[in-house]
């Protein structure tokens, strides 16, 4: 039977946008579809609220959280926005790009959010129904990916209840239901605090696009440390353990193909991230795929190559996370 705190999936609509910004209000969380993934929404500038977020999900207290808000405005009352990020802003947003700049000291944030540092990451999502929320709740609203830490990411309102389903301690009450994320990876992580835009996370809009608007981007690596505290090696994993650039499949192990995959005999089970080769489309599938072939009884997940470029790096990036050695 289902447990007694499960979340409720509510379709959009007046009701269920004023139900859920009370939801908010009181300290309690919601999950909302954005273009990305989905997210676990709670109100940013509530202490009780913010750790209720950490504690559903399990993220180590020195991981912080994406602020979201509904436009440039509201993200000028919690950070700095000099010329630079102003201009990304324009560009991007509303859109699938995170910005990390210095905290306003007078934002008001709940200081759990940024982790302990002096920067927040703040973004403005193009999905319908997370910007309903965010109107509708009026403030702004701290949003990790809508899972538990380490697993992988939700796409579809029943990834969040398989996460959830007890409510991560029943303090998530409702959740959105916004279909499927067109996008299928998280925002692009960008630092513009310091003399050189640093690449934190790749996403949809790439290194390329950002260069031709803000000059060169350097790529965060570890020895950029504290700086990215996202760049836990495991992560987005499934149960069986991800073997990548298969060329080969063996019998107990499912198979996530990329391109034309017939020259490839074997598999349990197979399923095929684009047929034809297309990156957007593997992203889109990427996330929900990976959930759908982690079946118990099988070995692995053996994944065809999928090329490093444009959407490919971010999409390579998740993949390496989920074959990293498991902590
Ligand atoms: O697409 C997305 O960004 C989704 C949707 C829900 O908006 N959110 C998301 O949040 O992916 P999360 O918490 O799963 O990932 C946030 C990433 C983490 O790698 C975190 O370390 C980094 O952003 N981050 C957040 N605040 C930061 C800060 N102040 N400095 C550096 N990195 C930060
Ligand atoms: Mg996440």
């Amino acid at each position: 039977p289902p447990h007694p705190d499960r979340p409720r999936v509510l379709p959009p609509g007046p009701a269920a946008y004023a139900e859920a910004a009370e939801t908010l209000t009181a300290g309690n969380l919601v999950a909302m579809p954005t273009e990305t993934v989905y997210g676990l929404a709670g109100d940013a500038g509530n202490d009780a609220a913010v750790a209720a977020i950490f504690a559903a999900k399990g993220r180590p207290s020195f991981n912080p959280l994406i602020v979201h808000v509904a436009d440039v405005g509201a993200a000028e009352a919690l950070v700095h926005v000099d010329d630079r990020a102003a201009r990304a802003m324009e560009m991007w947003w509303p859109g699938p790009l995170t910005l990390v700049l210095p905290r306003r000291a007078d934002a008001p944030l709940s200081l759990l959010v940024s982790a302990g540092l002096d920067t927040v990451a703040v973004r403005s999502p193009a999905h319908p129904v997370a910007r309903a929320l965010i109107l509708a709740a009026d403030r702004p609203l701290a949003a990790p990916s809508a899972n538990v830490s380490g697993h992988v990411s939700p796409t579809t309102p029943m990834h969040v209840v398989e996460e959830f389903p007890d409510g991560g301690g029943a303090r998530l009450r409702l959740i959105l239901a916004g279909g499927r994320c067109a996008i299928g990876v998280e925002s692009t992580v960008l630092d513009l605090t310091g003399d050189r835009p640093l690449l934190l996370r790749p996403g949809s809009v790439t290194r390329e696009e950002l260069e031709s608007v803000l000059g060169p981007v350097d790529v965060a690596t570890a020895a950029d440390g504290v700086k990215a505290p996202g760049m836990l090696i495991s992560h987005y994993a499934p149960g069986l353990p991800v073997r990548l650039d298969a060329t080969t499949v063996g019998d107990n192990e499912a198979l996530l193909a990329f391109g034309p995959d017939q020259f490839l005999r074997g598999g349990a089970v197979r399923l095929n991230l684009s047929n034809n080769g297309d990156l957007t489309e593997a992203a889109a599938n990427l996330f929900a795929m990976l959930r759908a072939l982690d079946r118990p009884g099988l070995s692995g997940i053996a994944v065809m190559p999928v090329p490093d470029r444009g959407l490919g790096i971010a999409i390579n990036d998740r993949l390496r996370r989920a074959a990293a050695p498991r902590t």
